[in-house]
């Protein structure tokens, strides 16, 4: 038996939408991108939706919108010391500093315990990230940002189908981020969206995502229809062409016609998907259960529902192996499994600069020497989450602990 990591559902919806772009030659950012946004915005319950082309940069973008309503380059961005390091990535290449809180070990999200400490006059936002679609504690996180009048920033990319106290993920901050990206539930292959209830906010989200351009409107007559006539484009102060007007500086990560038509397809089947994969998750949390001390996960509480992004796998401290001991053992039985990412500040070389030093992060460090994810997706069920516990309890013989 195999346990790919992901899967993808090109549905016929997809695949008739993209014949009819191919068929149009209307392939960049258009009416398709449009329809995406406005249906990811309803399934999410947030007004406005704008769409970019990859997780990161909506990261990126919601962080650099904060530049039009008060902050300054070079300002700092609270981040858990554990993510993908994107998430850390994504600050930088806004124009803030990282600064980096440890997580909690049973939630793997940042600890709002710890938060406070490390604000500064500096300070613009919180950035939390749902990792494996577990909810971060949001309420303890929005409430100190409400006392230090900080902006909140979800990181969502891995949380869609997400509840926290019956409201969804992507809702509870100012803006929020998700990734499209292939191994995630709603995907465009390539892909990221920026969701906010804030007008403002998305005027100023579609001229970043097109080089800071003064062009904001939800809907680009250019771009979707055939009388391509903008009659706003020639009114921009003293004739200026609007198109070439920058206002702000910008990025250049449109979503494309073809990304967004695999998209809408694959928001047709939500909610069995979400419903599949998230049974797969707790039959895989409970069976999991037994390998405690050796083998945890993080569990799903009273007052939230995980988005089953992925199921999470740690080391016991006691453990007599290594993870990757059984990472191997795993891939050697068909299991794909990804390293539950790493402490950016101190286990990727890439945040040096930043002067911390190993043993400052230890929980996200741990999850760093410790931790694993294996798929939870549409393609599996019943005896595949009962061939990866065979499997485990295998592994757990062949070192000498009884299962
Ligand atoms: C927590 C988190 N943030 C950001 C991203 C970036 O998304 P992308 O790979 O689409 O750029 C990912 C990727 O999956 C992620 O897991």
């Amino acid at each position: 038996m195999r346990i790919p990591f992901g899967t993808i559902s090109v549905t016929k919806e997809s695949r008739k939408l993209i014949n009819e772009a191919l068929d149009s030659v209307r392939l960049s950012s258009g009416r398709l991108v449009k329809e995406f946004e406005t249906k990811f915005a309803a399934l999410t319950g947030t007004r406005e939706a704008v769409a970019v082309s990859t997780g990161t940069d909506a990261d990126i973008l919601a962080l650099a919108v904060l530049h039009d309503f008060g902050a300054r380059r070079g300002d700092e961005v609270i981040v858990p010391a554990l993510s993908f390091v994107a998430t850390g990535n994504a600050v930088v290449h806004a124009g803030f500093k990282p600064v980096f809180v440890d997580i909690e070990r049973h939630t793997l999200n940042i600890d709002p315990k710890k938060i406070e400490r490390v604000i500064t006059k500096k300070t613009r936002a919180i950035m939390p990230v749902h990792l494996m679609g577990k909810p971060a504690e949001m309420d303890a996180i929005n409430k100190i940002a409400k006392r230090h009048n900080l902006f909140v920033v979800e990181d969502a990319a891995e949380a869609h189908g997400a509840v926290y106290k019956g409201r969804n993920v992507g809702t509870l901050g100012d803006l929020a981020a998700y990734s499209t990206y292939i191994a995630h539930i709603i995907t465009t292959i390539e892909g990221g969206i920026v969701t906010t209830d804030r007008e403002d906010f998305a005027e100023v989200l579609r001229s970043l995502r097109s080089h800071g351009r003064a062009c904001k409107c939800k809907v680009c007559v250019m771009n979707c229809g055939a009388a391509s006539y903008c009659d706003k484009r020639f009114k921009y102060g003293a004739g200026s062409d609007i198109r070439f007007v920058f206002e702000r500086i910008g990025y250049s990560c449109k979503m494309n016609e073809l990304e967004a038509a695999v998209g809408i397809g694959s928001m047709t089947n939500y909610r069995k998907i979400i419903a599949k994969r998230h049974a797969n998750l707790i039959s895989m949390i409970e069976k999991f259960q037994k390998f405690s001390p050796w083998l945890y996960t993080i569990k799903e509480e009273k007052h939230e529902r995980i988005g089953p992004h992925a199921f999470a796998i740690i080391r016991g401290e006691k453990a007599p192996f290594s993870r990757n001991e059984l990472g191997l053992y795993l891939e050697k039985a068909g299991i794909d499994t990804r390293h539950l990412f790493s402490s950016m500040p101190t286990q990727c070389p890439g945040f040096a600069y930043l002067g911390h030093k190993l043993g400052d992060f230890p929980n996200a460090e741990y999850m760093g020497d410790n931790g694993l994810h294996i798929g939870v997706h549409q393609d599996l069920g019943a005896s595949h989450v009962n061939y990866f516990i065979h499997t485990v309890e295998g592994f757990l013989r062949e070192k000498g602990l009884a299962f």
